[in-house]
């Protein structure tokens, strides 16, 4: 099992759109299995494949941290989002340090395939489906500093810059 390293913003892997995965075989389950590893050391809730680097359209969730509720979704396609908008408290790995309160649909519904390669469908609601539009939007690109405010955007990277270093940003916005 390899330890994989989270990639953090402004790493341009982040910004790019994740391909399809073709054929599920042992070397996306090894991913998935790593990623979910990944993600329970860094106690998070959810993580894309483009966060270890891999631009494959992967992600894992738990929004427990019991193994009985993990869910890891290849090619993940969302058929619609309903509900009313839920404002809530959102992070990420990719982007630690910074929180912000990040409007979302209630409810999303979301079909792809298994780590067995079955195809299935999943309607989920509060915790789960913000952490499944979350991560689908990594599969696009799209961090949860881009669902929010220009203003409140412009703070939230200058807080990241000081309590992380970073300095080279860049015309990222
Ligand atoms: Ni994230």
């Amino acid at each position: 099992m390899a330890v994989l390293e989270i990639r953090q913003f402004p790493d341009k892997i982040l910004r790019k759109k994740a391909e399809p995965v073709t054929t599920i075989t042992e070397s996306e389950r090894d991913l998935i299995r790593d990623m979910f590893e990944a993600m329970y050391l860094s106690s998070g809730v959810g993580l894309a494949a483009p966060q270890v680097g891999v631009s494959k359209q992967i992600i894992v969730c738990n929004p427990t941290g019991q193994r009985s509720d993990e869910l890891a979704i290849i090619n993940p396609h969302v058929r619609y989002r309903k509900g009313k908008k839920v404002k809530d408290c959102e992070g990420c790995l990719s982007i630690p340090e910074i929180s912000a309160e990040v409007v979302r649909f209630l409810k999303i519904s979301v079909t792809g395939k298994d780590p067995s390669g079955k195809d299935f469908e999943l309607e989920a609601e509060g915790l789960l489906a913000r952490i499944i539009a979350h991560e689908c939007d990594h599969l696009e690109g799209v961090l949860f500093i881009d669902r929010i405010g220009f203003f409140k955007r412009k703070a939230l990277v200058n807080k990241y810059k000081k309590k992380t270093g970073i300095t080279c940003i860049g015309k990222w916005y």
